[in-house]
């Protein structure tokens, strides 16, 4: 198995600072090390050069930091496509969660439908319209099932199917999102469906909707899907999250699977963090997802 590493330096896509300082704090948390432990063979580093906080006013209408957050996915998009021709697995360290914009867009100009599996408090499907703050971290999924005004600038249009969607620990969801989920019937375990059902059971549904008839597995993973006890190094914490067992669990089956092909780990913010557990924790799933058991 080859990996690539794509660090995303880029944080305007939330409200608040440091989440562009989340790679940095995620490679000094070990994950390099921790992938040659794991016996990956290569393991490639590209970090994706993201524009700078303007000063003055952020660009963009409705979406802030428009301007950035195109250049930012233009990049991303050329990187994680190019890595996925060559073989290598992209896994992309963000940022706020707008980097996603381009990690599905370089995997869905290869490949026309992957399978996502989206894990994390919030749903991220608002659009221009219904976005409640402007910010661009809340808005990937409705970029990548083209609901949004939003475009790349070479893209070629490509979006992703909402009948291969799959949201897991959804516990803060704005009206719009609400209305999205339910008109378009988009498959989404709440945090409320995790403790009926049990993280065994949800990630089985999961993968029976994401991973089969899919050419490819996204997995998205927004730390603060996790209890923010457990990752307080976030910028939109929201309580009654994964916990770290679940988290975990949630990793191994996807590990088990065989099927993922592709990983963001994003909004690890080290200015909110405590001693760099959510860091360090993000080096943990990540192992977890690329089958590090226990025995
Ligand atoms: N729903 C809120 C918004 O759109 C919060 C989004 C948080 N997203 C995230 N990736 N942390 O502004
Ligand atoms: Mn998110
Ligand atoms: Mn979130
Ligand atoms: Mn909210």
């Amino acid at each position: 198995k080859k990996v690539g590493l794509v660090c995303v330096p880029f944080g305007l896509g939330g409200a608040r600072e440091g989440a562009e300082l989340g790679p940095r704090s995620v490679m000094n948390a070990g994950i390099l090390k921790q992938l040659e432990s794991l016996g990956i063979e290569e393991i490639t580093v590209r970090d994706v050069l993201c524009p700078q906080r303007p000063t003055g006013l952020p660009s963009g209408g409705r979406m802030r930091y428009e301007i950035e957050v195109r250049r930012m996915s233009d990049l991303m998009c050329e990187q994680v496509a190019d890595l996925t021709a060559n073989g290598y697995m992209p896994i992309v360290l963000g940022g706020d969660h707008s980097v996603a914009i381009g990690s599905l867009s370089g995997i869905t100009e290869r490949d026309g439908s992957p399978g996502v599996i989206w894990i994390d408090a919030h749903s991220d499907l608002n659009t221009e319209a219904t976005s409640p703050s402007g910010n661009a971290h809340g808005m990937p999924l409705a970029v990548a099932l083209g609901k949004a005004q939003f475009k790349l600038s070479g893209a070629s249009g490509k979006s992703i199917r909402k009948e291969k969607l799959v949201l897991i620990a959804a516990r803060d969801l704005d009206p719009g999102e609400k209305e999205l989920i339910r008109a378009d019937g988009i498959a989404c375990f709440t945090m409320h469906d995790i403790d009926r059902l049990g993280m065994k059971t949800v990630m089985d549904r999961a993968l029976e909707i994401a991973g089969e008839g899919t050419a490819s597995l996204h997995v998205s993973l927004d730390m603060d899907s996790l209890d923010p006890s457990e990752a307080p190094g976030v910028g939109t914490p929201v309580p009654g999250g994964l916990s770290y067992r679940e988290a975990h669990l949630a990793m191994e089956l996807l590990a088990e699977s065989g099927k993922v092909t592709s990983l963001d780990i994003v909004e690890v913010n080290p200015t909110l963090d405590s001693g760099g557990r959510t860091a360090r924790l993000a080096v943990e799933l990540c192992a977890s997802l690329l089958g590090k058991t226990i025995l």
